[in-house]
């Protein structure tokens, strides 16, 4: 049925950012050459996901090979992208054991930092899985060069991620709350589906990897206990899918909360500070949740080491402030 009236305001990713760029940024267009050329990464990068069963890619590799081979083309796609933005300086990616200093022809102000494709331990299980990205400015008018990305005054200009699942989704923020954006193939422009999205400030779902129980700390082993064996009302429900941009998506969403705690295996978490938890938390604290690593916001943690790991628990509001004072509780 015809809708009952035109939506003129049917704002596409590309209109959204130069409305942006003309309502709050001093618009020099670094920002919007940026977050233009990291929406195009994304968009390639979706193409090879989706194609990346049949286009025979990866019928010669196997297993990790397959998860190498997609990683490292995801790299080389959002790095080219951000250097032909000429608004990079310096990028940091999980797939780069060191930052990468753009050449000074195509040098811009900020520091970026990517996981180009993330959430394959499961590859070949059709799982869905993302690109997560983090925009930082030194603040002044110095480029930017590899010593700035620990610096500690680094403020984050936006940060966001795609989610490859049943629709390729980008959600973004750049301090002005978080908008959801889902990619239509036939026109190839990503359309907004949610703008200022706040999650609820309460959930039902906690999503932690219960294969560690036996090396969780007390306060966790305490607090997943209370929430499957609760004292009254009902249990809550889990979720795990193992990819991180899936969980929280989910988390954003539908409220609850995600943890991945130091264990055994990662005794400093296994999550990534610059470019998995950082841009994750700057999603969840914009749209009213919280996140900690135990003891302060994620966003307080200042990294010392470029793929510094750190223990991460976000979501709704309630959910992590009852988590904290469980934790307040066991110290
Ligand atoms: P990778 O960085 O190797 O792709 O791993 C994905 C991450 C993240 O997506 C997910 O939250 C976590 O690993 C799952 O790890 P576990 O399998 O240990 O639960």
């Amino acid at each position: 049925t015809a809708p009952s009236r035109l939506d003129p305001s049917c704002t596409t990713l590309t209109k959204f950012i130069f409305a942006e760029e003309n309502r709050i940024w001093q618009s020099t267009g670094e920002l919007t050459r940026l977050l233009n050329s990291i929406q195009m990464a994304t968009k390639s990068v979706s193409a090879l996901v989706r194609r990346g069963g049949v286009s025979h890619l990866f019928t010669h590799a196997i297993g990790k090979q397959k998860e190498t081979k997609r990683k490292a083309i995801a790299n080389e796609i959002f790095i080219n992208m951000l250097i032909s933005s000429y608004s990079v300086g310096v990028i940091v990616s999980e797939e780069n054991p060191k930052p990468l200093e753009v050449d000074r022809d195509h040098r811009g102000k900020y520091i970026v930092a990517i996981d180009p494709l993330e959430g394959l331990p499961d590859v070949d299980c059709n799982t869905a899985i993302g690109s997560i990205f983090l925009i930082l400015d030194k603040g002044d008018d110095n480029l930017p060069t590899a010593q700035d990305v620990l610096f500690e005054d680094n403020q984050i200009t936006a940060a966001g991620y795609a989610l490859y699942g049943s629709a390729t989704t980008l959600v973004m923020s750049t301090g002005e709350g978080v908008n959801s954006f889902v990619l239509d193939t036939e026109i190839g422009e990503y359309i907004m589906t949610e703008s200022n999205l706040k999650m609820p400030k309460k959930g039902n779902t906690y999503s932690i990897n219960e294969g560690y129980t036996s090396s969780w700390d007390d306060l966790v082993k305490n607090y997943v206990n209370a929430k499957k064996f609760p004292h009254s009302g009902k249990p809550y429900t889990a979720r795990y899918v193992g990819s991180m941009v899936a969980d929280i998506h989910r988390t954003l969403k539908h409220g609850g909360i995600f943890m991945y705690p130091a264990n055994k295996e990662h005794p400093h978490g296994k999550l990534k500070l610059l470019y998995e938890c950082k841009p994750m938390a700057f999603i969840i604290e914009q749209a009213g949740g919280l996140s900690t690593d135990g003891t302060r916001s994620i966003l307080d943690v200042k990294p010392r080491e470029v793929h510094q790991t750190t223990p991460i628990f976000l979501g709704s509001t309630n959910d992590v402030r009852e988590f904290l004072g469980l934790a307040s509780k066991s110290v």
